[in-house]
């Protein structure tokens, strides 16, 4: 019988920082996430919110401190099983713009070696209610609905940490309330740190410097 990997907190972070040169991005960031808590980066332009998501992501090594991730402690030769147990919804959400919204899935459903790729596909497509235009182009859909697809991949590992960055950045208020929505247990999946205005629905946050 292996180890539960939900026993520990689901992000362990400790005196992290990073700095690009002499430029400090964030600095001596720590806080700890429990499984199924939804925790917010507050933070204004430049406060590094993305940085710490692109680090604890494995994108990028800290300059110094230390962090575990969904039970793995964040070093260069963890990189890999870390990216197995985590999903990251970037800023923009990088489609193929050219394939369908179903294409675009399997492309990546493909990539990420996710097993019953179709089973998968189907559950994301639902979460993020996207299921009735599953045959329609990326290109031909709005910024939201773009938004949506980019949500429906982050989901299609069965992430157990799943990063948003900015995920309702220059969304109506419509859309806006389906991505907090999604919040509240429409994605059926383990933990989420959110970055910014999805914060009406977290249960905790870090407040970086102004
Ligand atoms: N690859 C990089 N090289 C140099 N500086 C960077 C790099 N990535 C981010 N930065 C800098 O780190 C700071 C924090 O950026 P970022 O994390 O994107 O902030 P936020 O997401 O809070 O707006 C900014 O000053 C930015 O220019
Ligand atoms: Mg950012």
């Amino acid at each position: 019988m292996g180890t539960d990997p939900k026993s520990g907190p689901a992000l362990s972070v400790h005196e992290l920082s990073k700095r690009f040169g002499d430029r400090v991005a964030f600095h001596d960031v720590s806080f700890e996430i429990g499984h199924g808590e939804i925790f917010g980066f507050l933070g204004s332009n430049d406060a590094g919110k993305t940085t710490t998501v692109r680090t604890l992501g494995t994108l990028i090594a800290p300059t110094s401190g230390s962090a575990t991730v969904a039970g793995i402690p964040l070093t260069l030769d963890n990189g890999i099983e870390i990216r197995r147990r985590i999903a990251i919804m970037p800023e923009s959400p990088g489609l193929y713009l050219h394939l369908t919204v179903l294409e675009n899935l399997e492309c990546f459903a493909d990539l990420y070696e996710a097993p019953d790729p179709k089973e998968r596909i189907g559950r994301a497509l639902q979460a993020v209610k996207l299921s009735d235009r599953a045959h329609d182009a990326c290109a031909t859909l709005s910024k939201g609905l773009r938004q949506r697809v980019a949500l429906a991949r982050a989901l299609l590992s069965d992430p157990q940490v799943l990063f948003l960055d900015e995920p309702t950045s220059g969304l109506d208020p419509g859309a806006t309330r389906d991505v907090h929505e999604l919040g509240d247990g429409g994605l059926g999946t383990g933990d989420r740190a959110l970055d910014e205005e999805a914060l009406r629905d977290c249960d905790g946050e870090f407040q970086g410097p102004a």
